[in-house]
C-alpha cells in the first residue's frame, strides 16, 4: 500500500452557530476569540504546523470577516508601521497569493455536505478536516500527531477522545477494535447514538484525515441524525474497504462551540500566558473567594 502524503485541509465554517446567539448573529462563530486570537486562526496554525500546504474554507453567507482575517489589511499595516509596532500582531500567518481557497456551501445541510462542497479542490488526494470550534492544545499539536500516525498506517485516521457515558449522545462515537498505543481500529461509527446504546465512550473530536473516496459516498446526499448529511455516516461506509483508525490525543480539548467550554478555553489559555497569566490568576482567585 502506498501512502499518499497529506497536503490539503478543509475547514467547514458554514454552520450557523445557533448555540452562540446572539454573538453569532452577524459574526461567524469561528471568529470568536480565545484570549486574543480567533478560533479559526488556532485551527489554521495547527494545520500549517502539521505540514498542510493548502487551506480550504467551506463558507457561507455572513462569513466575510473570516475572509478578511486572512487577507492583507493595508490601513492597519500602514498605521502599525507608522507607530513603529510589529506587524506580527496582525497576522501571525504568512500571506500567500491565491491562498486560502474558499468554496461556498449555500445551505447548511450538515457537516458531511460541507465537506463534500470541497470535492473539486480536494480532488483525488487524502485530506484533513478540522472543525475550528474544537480547540486542541498539545505539543506536538493534534493534527501533527495524527499525521505521524497516518504516515505509518495510511487510510483514514480520525481523532478519538474519551467522554463520560452521559455525553455520548452528543457526538459521533467509535466502535473500537484492536488497540495499539494511541491507535485504535475502528469497526463501526455511529452519530449521536441514543442514550445507553453507544458502542463505547470514544467520541470523534473535530479532527479527521480522510481518503477522497468519502466524497463519492457523500455524493448520495443521504440524511442521518438531525436530518443532516452526516460525515460520520459517510465515513462508516468506508470501514472494511480501507484501513480505518482512531487516534487518541495526548493533549487538551476545549469545546468552543459550547458556552461553558469556550469560557474554560479562555481562562485556561489566559492563565498559561506569561503576559496576562498572573493578573488573571489573581482576579480569578478573588472572584472565587
Ligand atoms: P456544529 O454542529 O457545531 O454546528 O458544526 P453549527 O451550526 O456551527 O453550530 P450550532 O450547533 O448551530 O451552534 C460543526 C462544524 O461544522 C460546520 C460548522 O461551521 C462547524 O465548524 N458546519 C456545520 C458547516 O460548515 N456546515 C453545516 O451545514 C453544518
Amino acid at each position: 500500500m502506498t501512502i499518499k502524503p497529506l497536503r490539503k485541509a478543509v475547514f467547514p465554517v458554514a454552520g450557523l452557530g445557533t448555540r452562540f446567539l446572539p454573538a453569532t448573529k452577524a459574526m461567524p462563530k469561528e471568529m470568536l476569540t480565545v484570549v486574543d486570537k480567533p478560533l479559526i486562526q488556532y485551527a489554521v496554525e495547527e494545520a500549517l504546523e502539521a505540514g498542510i500546504e493548502q487551506i480550504i474554507f467551506v463558507t457561507g453567507r455572513g462569513k466575510a470577516a473570516l475572509e478578511d482575517h486572512f487577507d492583507v489589511s493595508y490601513e492597519l499595516e500602514a498605521t502599525m508601521r507608522a507607530r513603529g509596532k510589529s506587524l506580527d500582531l496582525i497576522h501571525g500567518i504568512r500571506q500567500r497569493p491565491g491562498s486560502p481557497v474558499y468554496v461556498r456551501q449555500q445551505e447548511p445541510l450538515g457537516l458531511g455536505h460541507a465537506v463534500w462542497c470541497a470535492r473539486e479542490i480536494v480532488g483525488d488526494e487524502p485530506f484533513a478536516v478540522l472543525l475550528p470550534d474544537e480547540l486542541m492544545v498539545g505539543s506536538p499539536n493534534f493534527l501533527a500527531q495524527m499525521v505521524e500516525a497516518y504516515n505509518q498506517v495510511g487510510g483514514n485516521v480520525i481523532g478519538a477522545l474519551e467522554v463520560p457515558d452521559e455525553e455520548t449522545d452528543k457526538y459521533g462515537i467509535i466502535s473500537p477494535g484492536r488497540t495499539e498505543g494511541p491507535l485504535v481500529e475502528v469497526t463501526a461509527l455511529v452519530e449521536k447514538p441514543a442514550r445507553g446504546t453507544a458502542p463505547s465512550n470514544l467520541m470523534i473530536p473535530g479532527r479527521y484525515i480522510l481518503q477522497p473516496e468519502v466524497m463519492r459516498v457523500l455524493e448520495a446526499g443521504e440524511k442521518g441524525a438531525g436530518g443532516e448529511i452526516q460525515l460520520t455516516d459517510a465515513m462508516a461506509r468506508l470501514i472494511g474497504t480501507q484501513p480505518f483508525h482512531g487516534f487518541t490525543f495526548a493533549g487538551q480539548r476545549y469545546d468552543c462551540g459550547d458556552k461553558a467550554g469556550y469560557i474554560q478555553a479562555n481562562l485556561a489559555l489566559a492563565l498559561a500566558r506569561d503576559d496576562i497569566g498572573p493578573q488573571v490568576r489573581s482576579f480569578a482567585q478573588a472572584l472565587l473567594a
